[in-house]
């Protein structure tokens, strides 16, 4: 079984709702026909207004950027996995590093949060990454293996053959520093060893590994290229249609 090749937009804290309305339009009307998965991760505020214009096109979903692990109840300001379904989004992106950090997610929160997208039809797409400490102290491999331990091996196999992972090391991302493509295949590849070792060879083989941190037109097919990444989880670069679109284009 071949895996899906995804080209995921994080729109994060930008655009209004007009504007997210023209930018969802404009990558629609600019994308060329192609078999890749493109998915678009927008504020809450667009998920019902991106998914109505997305309709129109089979390859291109629409994800939230968060969602609540409760199924309801008194949790002001959340959400729920079943409410960003009901949007007709059909993926949430977990765990990202700016969640972790910024927002105080655990490896625990994040896996009851995988949990429940899965419980309510949603792919999770489900984010791990080392600091700048742990890449310069040489314990990066150890430390994304943590993470999935904790955050996505309490699935069943079932359960982890539904999800999408995004390897973004947190110095890399917003800081125009990418990692090299060197460095992306031997993180995808230890993930995807250990996934193996979680489950079995063939879950390993099938699940998609996307990168995400300061991916640009400029670098994104080298690192497209590399034999264990199957895409890409694009920030700044996803909020100017022409940059997403080279981006889409530099994937094989
Ligand atoms: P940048 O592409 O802006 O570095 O952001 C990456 C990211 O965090 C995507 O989730």
């Amino acid at each position: 079984m071949t895996r899906k090749k995804i080209v995921a937009g994080n729109w994060k804290m930008h655009k209004d709702y007009e504007a997210g309305r023209d930018l969802a339009q404009d990558i629609i009307e600019k994308l060329q026909p192609n078999d890749h998965l493109i998915v678009l991760g927008t504020p809450f505020i667009h998920l019902k207004g991106v998914s109505m214009i997305a309709k129109e096109v089979s390859n291109v979903a629409v994800a939230a950027q968060n969602c609540h692990y409760e199924t309801q109840g008194a949790f002001t300001g959340e959400i729920s996995a079943a409410m960003v379904y009901s949007t007709g989004a059909r993926y949430v992106i977990l765990g990202h590093s700016e969640r972790r950090t910024l927002f105080g997610e655990s490896d625990a929160t994040v896996f009851l949060k995988v949990k429940a997208a899965l419980a309510n039809q949603l792919t999770p797409i489900v984010c791990v990454g080392e600091s700048l400490e742990h890449r310069e102290s040489n314990s990066h491999l150890d430390f994304v293996a943590q993470q999935l331990q904790d955050s996505l091996f309490g699935l069943t196999a079932a359960e982890c053959n539904a999800v999408v992972l995004a390897y973004e090391p947190v110095w890399a991302i917003g800081t125009g520093k990418t990692a090299s493509p060197d460095q992306a295949q031997e993180m995808h590849a230890h993930i995807r060893s250990l996934v193996s070792k979680a489950y079995d060879p063939e879950t390993a083989a099938q699940l998609s590994i996307l990168y995400g941190g300061s991916v640009k037109p400029a670098n994104a097919a080298e690192i497209f290229a590399q034999p264990d990444v199957d895409g890409g989880l694009i920030g700044g670069a996803s909020l100017v249609a022409d940059d997403f679109i080279a981006i889409v284009n530099g994937l094989q």
